[in-house]
């Protein structure tokens, strides 16, 4: 009797121990491809940045987090004298006494996030299963604002990115880390990919004319930089806007350059877009916020 439940537990303890072992495969492997939905994604993400590899051969692969200025030398000499004192530095500070400050309720946006809201924004955009959406870093602080008691923000610039750019500088150097877990993920990706590749506006152009087609080479004034690590550096402090605003701003100044009628900051469109956008730039690090012409 005794050896028989001895054995009984031995073969449970072999039991749980084989399954924590398959368990904690996928867990501990860093590259264990999700499901199908994340491998198709995954191999979209291979080609993309390839084709910058390859465009830019002495661009070392890493530096893509620098937008424009990992591919235009003389601009980037002049940007890294900027971020020696960056301008966006006081809006990390407004944001950090922004994001610390009690709602009416006693709560704040610590109680909102994962970690206490620090080092989380390699997550974002993030799809939620449960609700069926992309949700951007911005739309998660102002729906805690709303499920708090307090009135959502404006999108585009002021105190919402000051917000954005401080929990950015807590995930400096973190790697962009986004999921796609399932269909419904997938089809949010293909709709960004869509908007990413379609024509529009007076002038007939493509998200992906410019920023993978020519970019590289002058276009009037300006050079379009590469579509891979267009996003990292959000929020930005550009010295055209003399402040700081979020990618979503970012977006509409690019559609209606091509005299196109922007859409909403936070419109699904733009969610759906930034998911893309911030797939094909997986494993580059955050470096929020940044400075730009
Ligand atoms: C007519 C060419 C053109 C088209 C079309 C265009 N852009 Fe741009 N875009 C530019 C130029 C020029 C800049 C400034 C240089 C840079 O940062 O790439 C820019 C900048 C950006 C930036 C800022 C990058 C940074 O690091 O600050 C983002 C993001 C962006 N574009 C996204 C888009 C998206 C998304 C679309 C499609 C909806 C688009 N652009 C369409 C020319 C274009």
């Amino acid at each position: 009797m005794k050896s028989t439940l001895l054995s009984l537990s031995r073969s449970i303890k072999t039991t749980i121990t084989l399954c924590l072992i398959v368990w904690a495969g996928p867990l501990a492997s860093a590259e264990a491809p999700a499901n199908k939905y994340q491998k198709t994604v995954e191999s979209d993400i291979k080609r993309f940045s390839q084709f910058f590899y390859n465009k830019f051969s002495h661009v070392k692969p890493a530096d893509f987090k620098d937008g424009i200025y990992a591919i235009d030398a003389a601009a980037r000499e002049q940007w890294i004298e900027i971020e020696d004192f960056p301008p966006y530095e006081l809006s990390i500070d407004d944001g950090k006494e922004l994001f610390e400050a009690p709602f009416a309720n006693g709560k704040s946006y610590a109680d909102c996030f994962a970690n206490g809201g620090v080092g989380i924004r390699q997550n974002y955009p993030h799809f939620d299963s449960k609700l069926n959406e992309v949700i951007t870093l911005e739309l998660a602080i102002n729906r805690c604002r709303t499920n708090n008691g307090e009135k959502p923000l404006k999108y585009k610039k002021g105190p919402l990115a000051d917000i954005s750019a401080y929990m950015a500088s807590t995930s400096r150097g973190e790697v962009f880390d986004v999921k796609v877990p399932n269909e419904a993920a997938y089809a949010a990706y293909m709709d960004g990919k869509k908007f990413f590749y379609s024509k529009r506006g007076q002038l007939n152009l493509a998200c992906v004319d410019c920023h993978v087609g020519i970019t590289g080479q002058k276009l009037r004034a300006d050079i379009p930089g590469p579509g891979l690590g267009q996003v990292t550096g959000f929020p930005v402090y550009r010295a055209k806007w003399e402040e700081i605003g979020t990618l979503h701003r970012r977006y509409a100044g690019c559609n209606k350059n091509v005299r196109a009628k922007p859409f909403k900051a936070q419109s699904e469109v733009y969610r759906n877009l930034e998911y893309f956008q911030t797939l094909m730039s997986q494993g580059l690090a955050v470096n929020g916020p940044s400075s730009r012409k």
